[in-house]
């Protein structure tokens, strides 16, 4: 898809206004040439008037600095041991990082602020293992988050927590981004790291309920590569705790976390606490959706030109499909009186979410719609997507005797010489 395509975009603007998305990018991210694509996405996000806190790693630089000084660290991201060194390796690269990011955000005119929201405690011993400075989040002060996000300012956290008596400790970012967006209620948590998402046996998983991603992590033979096991488990957890989605992208492809968010089928991997796509029955009101979803298809000759008034008479037959309660598709089920075989019609998917089997679904859906309403032959009427209907809905050339009788004269006059396609339901 093309992430800049405002149409697509446009779809989305009311589901995401005012909302909150948690963005958390890995250290390695923020210093990739790419970031600067990456606060420019941001900039669209704010220009939405979707609220953005930005959670940063600092795993990368504490490596580099670690080997610039010759020390070797007692661990990277903040879930293992910090010690002396390693603490003071951390705030350098992370306070380093900060100040980079800012400078980005005001490169691109827009305001931000590096916020001390994290108040933390000692991770402490465990299975007898002194973690010395590495920390865990006690609490989010979302009062200054809000305060912020209220005023047009784009939080800056930093993976580092503060006592009450001035100790400083070692968070890990993805923990800190799942804390975060669950004391703001995001509505997104977006982790952006350097790999294209979740991966199982060498593939990226696409999209997964958070559950099953909870079974995967649990299963014995555990399939989720190490490095990507952090990011699994908070994004799993994050979900349990009422965050309706997280994402796991690549920040080193541009314009990346766009194609992310416009689109639902995304770039990277899609972990989702409940089941986000349905298809309904239209409703009132429907009928201008369903002309604008199909207003191009309609300008190419690919569906027969109905005008909003046919549509909303005849709004009984259609059904939409629907993408966090944006309509993507429809498609029309035309039934005639005394007839046993009906018509699928006006079958549309928004390019944008092409080819991820949504005409399919809707194909057998329409079929198995009809089968209950005891009709026992489908037509339809295609010109350029009649190969669909044979290859993939199993549907065959038929004639003009095929179509139901009320439906000959008007095939006749609408004169598009499209083929008819039939399959029978028994
Ligand atoms: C035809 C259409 C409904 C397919 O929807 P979709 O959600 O992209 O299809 P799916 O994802 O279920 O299937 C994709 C497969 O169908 C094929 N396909 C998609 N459009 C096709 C077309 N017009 N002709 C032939 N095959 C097509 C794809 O190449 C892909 O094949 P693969 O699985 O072998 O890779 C959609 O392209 C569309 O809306 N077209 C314009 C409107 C139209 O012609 N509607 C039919 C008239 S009623």
């Amino acid at each position: 898809m093309k992430p800049t395509d405002l149409r697509g975009i446009l779809q989305y603007i009311p589901l995401f206004r005012d909302k909150t998305f948690v963005v958390e990018a890995d250290g390695a991210v923020v210093t990739h040439m790419n970031f600067a694509n990456l606060l420019l996405d941001i900039a669209v996000l704010r220009s939405l008037n979707i609220r953005v806190v930005l959670v940063h790693g600092a795993a990368q630089q504490v490596q580099k600095l670690a080997a610039e000084q010759k020390i070797t660290p007692s661990n990277l991201d903040g879930t293992g041991v910090t010690d002396d060194a390693t603490l003071k390796l951390s705030l350098t690269a992370a306070n380093g990082l900060t100040h980079e990011i800012l400078e980005g955000f005001a490169t691109n005119d827009l305001r931000a602020a590096n916020a001390n929201v994290i108040a933390a405690l000692p991770l402490g011993v465990i299975d007898g293992l002194d973690h010395q400075h590495t920390g865990t989040v006690e609490r989010v002060d979302t009062e200054m988050l809000q305060t912020l996000l209220s005023q047009g300012i784009t939080p800056v956290i930093p993976p580092l927590g503060f006592d009450g008596k001035g100790n400083t400790y070692r968070l890990n970012s993805d923990a800190v981004g799942a804390k975060v967006a669950q004391a703001l209620q995001a509505t997104k948590l977006i982790f952006i790291s350097t790999e294209d998402g979740l991966t199982c046996e060498g593939d990226v998983i696409r999209q997964i309920l958070s559950s099953e991603l909870e079974a995967l992590l649990a299963d014995h033979g555990n399939p989720i590569p190490p490095a990507q096991q952090s990011k699994a488990r908070h994004a799993a957890e994050a979900c349990a705790v009422g965050i309706p989605r997280v994402h796991l992208i690549n920040g080193l492809v541009t314009e990346g976390l766009l194609a992310e968010v416009f689109s639902n089928e995304g770039i990277g991997t899609l972990v989702f606490a409940n089941e986000y796509r349905h298809i309904r029955p239209a409703r009132k009101r429907d009928a201008a959706s369903i002309l604008r979803l199909t207003r191009e298809a309609m300008d190419e000759n690919q569906l027969v030109e109905r005008s909003e008034e046919m549509i909303e008479e005849n709004l009984d037959d259609y059904f939409l499909y629907e993408i966090d309660e944006n309509p993507v598709a429809c498609v029309a089920l035309r039934q005639f009186p005394g007839e046993s075989t009906g018509e699928l019609a006006h079958l549309y998917v928004n390019p944008m979410h092409g080819n991820q089997g949504i005409g399919r679904i809707l194909g057998e859906f329409v079929e198995q719609t009809a089968r209950e309403a005891g009709l026992k032959k489908l037509v339809t009427l295609s010109t350029q997507a009649f190969s669909f209907f044979s290859n993939k809905l199993g549907y065959s050339e038929g004639t003009g005797d095929d179509l139901p009788e009320a439906r000959r004269e008007e095939h006749s006059l609408q004169g598009r010489n499209s083929k008819i396609l039939i399959k029978q339901l028994t």
